[in-house]
């Protein structure tokens, strides 16, 4: 594989324990082609930069594009790991046959990241709550306005060096819980990661952020009854010591933060449910002094406390009194210190970049 090193390194944050999300990016970037009949081809690490594209390139005009999140950590020491990168270019894979993208080698995409990573090591912070955020993505990027799906596409990976997602940090969130606005339904994009997804999601947190809220949490598109996510975020609710998540039924993305703090969840023992919750049945909970907690999972947001949800004129919800919950706090400790290998990774899920 071709690797260009750059000839002009940038400077890197002075004081890590400043870094917001998603503002600074690395020295480098990975490249790879798609072109029909030929397959995925060229891929190389070259500096980081602006690229050049048609005007006619058509993702500016059907945005077919999606993308991923994910993760390097630089350990408590001085080991690189990356968490469960495989399952991040599968779920790639399952967004790319949903928006007509080829789909990519998983094996070849996790070993680009590791070079990739490798290369740029020194980006990685290691003040607490800080990572290298990676976000691989393609793009269709062939001259043509006639809607079909793109015959050349882009695969990219840019990294950058992140604090926490939220201002709050660990500090639970106020969330809105949106009855005006749907994000998706069953049978459209909402299980995917694709940038109008998200897009579509802006009106309604411009809205709340006036309401001085951090985020919305959506309901089915249907009937607006049914809890999905928040956008950034899957979702977990604690009612009378049963730990319940929306089911994935095709309108939700499946978090693999999701994943992994349900499988450390039962691995303590605790009961959890997938299953569709609506919102007035999580009131009620609330009403019944049953809601004990409520939280976010994501990659870029790891655990999010949700300390205050409002809905509508409805009600509003002060959770574990604006505080954070014990079991949100202990998945926080727990999945962090597998990432920063501050604890044994028995699940396996870490992988090493050497
Ligand atoms: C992530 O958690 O990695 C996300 O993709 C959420 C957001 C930054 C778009």
């Amino acid at each position: 594989m071709l690797i260009e090193k750059t000839k002009h390194p940038k400077a890197k944050p002075v004081d890590e324990s400043k870094l917001t999300f998603g503002d600074l990016f690395t020295d480098h970037m990975v490249i790879m082609e798609y072109d029909e009949g030929k397959g995925w081809h060229d891929e190389r690490i070259v500096p980081y930069g602006p690229i050049s594209l048609d005007p006619a390139a058509m993702i500016l005009h059907y945005g077919q594009e999606v993308f991923e999140g994910m993760k390097a950590y630089r350990a408590v020491d001085g080991r690189i790991l990356l968490f469960r990168p495989e399952e991040n270019f599968k779920r790639l894979n399952l967004s790319n046959e949903r928006l007509c993208i080829p789909l990519v080698d998983v094996e070849k995409c996790v070993e680009l990241t590791k070079e990739f990573v490798n290369l740029d090591k020194d980006w990685i912070p290691s003040a607490p709550d800080t990572s290298l955020y990676l976000r691989p993505f393609i793009f269709a990027s062939d001259p043509h306005l006639g809607v079909r799906p793109g015959k050349h596409y882009y695969f990219m990976i840019i990294a950058s060096p992140v604090g926490p997602y939220y201002p709050e940090g660990l500090d639970p969130v106020k969330i809105y819980v949106e009855t005006e606005f749907v994000r998706a339904v069953k049978g459209g994009t909402g299980f995917t990661k694709t940038g109008g997804n998200y897009a579509s999601s802006l009106k309604a947190q411009a809205v709340a952020k006036e309401k001085h809220y951090t985020q919305v949490l959506w309901l089915d598109g249907v009937e607006r009854k049914y809890i999905e996510e928040v956008g950034t975020m899957n979702v977990f609710f604690k009612i009378d010591g049963e730990i319940i998540t929306p089911s994935l039924d095709g309108s939700i993305l499946g978090g693999i933060t999701r994943k992994s703090a349900i499988e450390i969840l039962k691995s303590w023992g605790y009961k959890v449910t997938e299953r569709k919750i609506s919102i007035d049945e999580l009131a009620k909970a609330y009403d019944d002094g049953k809601l004990e907690e409520a939280f976010g999972t994501g990659t870029a947001a790891v655990i999010s406390p949700i300390g205050h949800l409002n809905w509508g004129d409805k009600k509003i919800m002060e959770i574990n009194n604006g505080k954070i919950g014990e079991v949100s706090q202990r998945l926080y400790d727990t999945l962090t210190g597998i990432q920063w290998g501050k604890i044994k990774d028995t699940f396996g899920w870490t992988v090493e970049v050497k």
